[in-house]
């Protein structure tokens, strides 16, 4: 006779598997990231990111009130940097009333609920597109963690409730945390993109921010030698220990789907809430399957994030938190 066991029974009808479903997906598990630039009445859709927007900062204030009334909470801000205001220093980023510490307040004052996050990197200030500074070919780490504390501080004090870097420096996370305890800032918590891989995902995004690093002679044309190797799994679990013992209160894998055997790892060896990118070139992947007709996009996007939180991961930074929330609702 056969077994007793038929694990069919469990998957029976619609009522029995949503019992026993092991991951839910809900608005509270997204991070929502948003690109801002000058101007007014921008709304510019980009390219390589069908229905994704860059948004000046009047028309901000309507996405973030339509992203809390979704109940999406928490955002994560990238700005678009003029390049006459780039150079190797990222001084920009450090304008107390630059375009960055301008949209903190304006999400604040829109929705003071809001959870705002902010990218500290230097890429988008950069005129070389490096997430640090540039000298002898070489991206220098240790005067780039200064530049990166300043900018932590500038947001915090611009009232950013987490800073997230995202340059893979060493020792950046205690740099940061140094300078936001010696100034009061003992609120202000950090998410530190603690597995950044050197995906080729990124595409996408360094389009909506013009950020790729440039093609000139003895600048590196790629960010290997501070952004980790997809090859490495091991790697994963030792970065992301050193940024927790630093002082990470949220630690991050990106990017996402390719890399969920690294966010299951991360999860099984630390106690931090643990977050994933689902990136650019993931979003644009699915958006162009799905506009020629190749695959379902609301069932994969489902099934992607479905997975990602599977994997482990405790929230999702991703492009299409509004598409599953409305999705969902
Ligand atoms: C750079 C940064 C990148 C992303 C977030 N911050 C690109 C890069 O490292 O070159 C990528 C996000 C995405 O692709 O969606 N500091």
């Amino acid at each position: 006779m056969y077994p007793h066991i038929r694990n069919r029974r469990l998957r029976h009808s619609e009522a029995i598997r949503n019992l026993v479903r092991e991951t839910h997906i809900s608005p509270n598990d997204f991070l929502v990231p948003l690109f801002v630039v000058e101007g007014k009445g921008v709304k510019e859709e980009i390219a390589s990111m069908p229905n994704y927007y860059r948004f000046s900062l009047d028309l901000l204030k309507d996405e973030v009130n339509q992203l809390w009334s979704l109940g999406l909470k928490g955002v994560l801000l990238f700005v678009k940097v003029p390049d006459n205001l780039k150079d190797n220093k990222g001084t920009e980023a450090l304008n107390a009333e630059g375009l960055m510490q301008r949209a903190i307040k304006t999400v604040k004052d829109t929705c003071p609920e809001m959870l705002v996050m902010t990218d500290v990197a230097m890429d988008p200030y950069s005129s070389y597109g490096h997430d640090g500074i540039v000298a002898n070919g070489m991206i220098v780490n240790d005067e780039t963690n200064t530049v990166l504390a300043e900018m932590a501080l500038s947001h915090a004090k611009a009232g950013a409730d987490f800073v997230a870097p995202s340059d893979m420096m060493d020792g950046r996370i205690r740099a940061i945390r140094e300078v936001l305890e010696q100034e009061g800032f003992h609120h202000t918590g950090i998410m530190s993109y603690s597995a950044k891989y050197a995906s080729a995902f990124y595409g996408p995004f360094r389009d909506a921010l013009d950020s790729a690093p440039v093609d000139l002679q003895d600048i590196p044309k790629d960010k290997q030698s501070y952004q980790m190797d997809p090859a490495n799994r091991d790697e994963a679990i030792k970065e992301t220990l050193m940024d927790i013992e630093e002082g990470a209160d949220i630690v991050m894998v990106k990017p996402g789907l390719c890399y969920l055997d690294i966010v299951r790892d991360i999860r099984n060896a630390v106690d931090v809430p643990v977050a994933v990118y689902q990136v650019s070139g993931e979003y644009a992947m699915l958006k162009a399957a799905a506009e020629k007709g190749w695959l379902d996009h609301d069932a994969v996007m489902l099934e992607q994030v479905t997975a990602i939180k599977r994997a482990g991961a405790h929230m999702i930074a991703s492009y299409f938190a509004k598409d599953v929330v409305k999705l969902i609702s």
